[in-house]
């Protein structure tokens, strides 16, 4: 099957109540792992490249992991997206060179220099029959205090505002979810009344989680085990993603748990075989963790087990 864009794959969540997990993807392991459990759970997915992706592995590069994926994978309907694109620039040169989707994430800048970038972006991309994903609202950082939070929490009203004047395909709302393995000081809490509301003034429109890793913790304890340094590291319950799924949120976004998944493996494996130095003794296993992890993802939080 060749790349596919959102499209149809969304308008299916969205009807369905459930969502397509978007897994963003480093190198050839990472990949193989997330089409691995795909392909076995006969699920969508969407392979997603950030610029620090782009950066370490090269454009190229992560293209021709994806091609091959499709042609191992054939079954398997797949979406390449950029994620959090920085620039005009950057969606221009992914849209020009395969991806079947990008976002423009212009959630930093005041909210008209926020429209009129989606806006650049999505009259390049429409015209190439691309995707665009836009931010409105902004996540805070893992360094950024929980008091304020609040105020950057996605606006209902400026959210039918901004996706009428961009024309943007999907959005990413703020309610409550931060990037990394740190989320939560106290207990996990998500604005599922805004989200309701966001929502219900947007009908049938995709909305999309980032943020959205729960950090299991039992890769927490075993990176701990072996040497790792991960203290008081929090996700979103699995639960509170499912719901959201059911509410409008077709897209939830996926990264720190593969990154502990991997670290994990490759820690205890370290630790346990300091005899090995083969990079395929420890990067096989830790493929499989990322495999693993993500069958249970597109199982028990995606709901999108057997949509393909
Ligand atoms: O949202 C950010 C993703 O986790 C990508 O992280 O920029 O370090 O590749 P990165
Ligand atoms: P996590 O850090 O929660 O995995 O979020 C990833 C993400 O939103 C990528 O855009
Ligand atoms: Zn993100």
């Amino acid at each position: 099957m060749p790349l596919i864009g959102p499209g149809k794959m969304f308008s299916s969540a969205y009807s369905g109540q459930y969502a397509v997990g978007a897994f963003n993807v480093n190198n050839m392991e990472i990949v193989q792992g997330i089409m691995g459990a795909a392909s076995e759970e006969k699920s969508p997915v969407i392979l997603q490249v950030s610029a620090g992706a782009r950066k370490y592995a090269g454009q190229t590069y992560i293209m021709k992991l994806v091609e091959a994926a499709l042609v191992e994978d054939p079954s398997v309907p797949v979406v390449v997206h950029l994620d959090h694109g920085p620039s005009f620039e950057m969606c221009r040169d992914c849209i020009d060179g395969g991806f079947t989707s990008v976002m423009i994430d212009g959630s930093h800048l005041p909210y008209e220099e926020n429209v009129a970038l989606t806006k650049k972006v999505v009259d390049y991309a429409h015209a190439k029959n691309v995707w665009v994903e836009a931010e409105l609202g902004k996540l805070a950082g893992v360094e950024e205090h929980v008091q304020s939070l609040e105020h950057v929490y996605t606006d209902p009203d400026q959210a039918v505002d901004f996706v009428k004047k961009t024309g943007c395909d999907s959005l990413a709302v703020a309610i409550g979810t931060s990037h990394g393995a740190y989320k939560f000081k106290g207990d996990a809490k998500l604005d599922f009344e805004r989200l309701e509301a966001i929502s219900n003034k947007l009908p049938g429109y995709p909305l999309v989680l980032h943020g959205a890793s729960s950090v299991p913790q039992d890769f927490v304890a075993l990176c701990n085990k072996y040497g790792g340094q991960v203290g008081g590291a929090k996700g979103v319950p699995e639960d509170m993603l499912r719901k959201a799924a059911t509410m409008g949120v077709c897209k939830i976004n996926v990264d720190t748990d593969i990154r502990l998944a991997l670290t994990a493996s490759i820690r205890q494996f370290m630790a346990e075989r300091p005899d090995q130095f083969d990079p395929r003794s420890y990067m096989a296993p830790a493929r499989d963790a990322v495999k693993k992890m993500v069958m249970h993802k597109i199982r028990n939080v995606m709901g999108s087990s057997g949509k393909a």
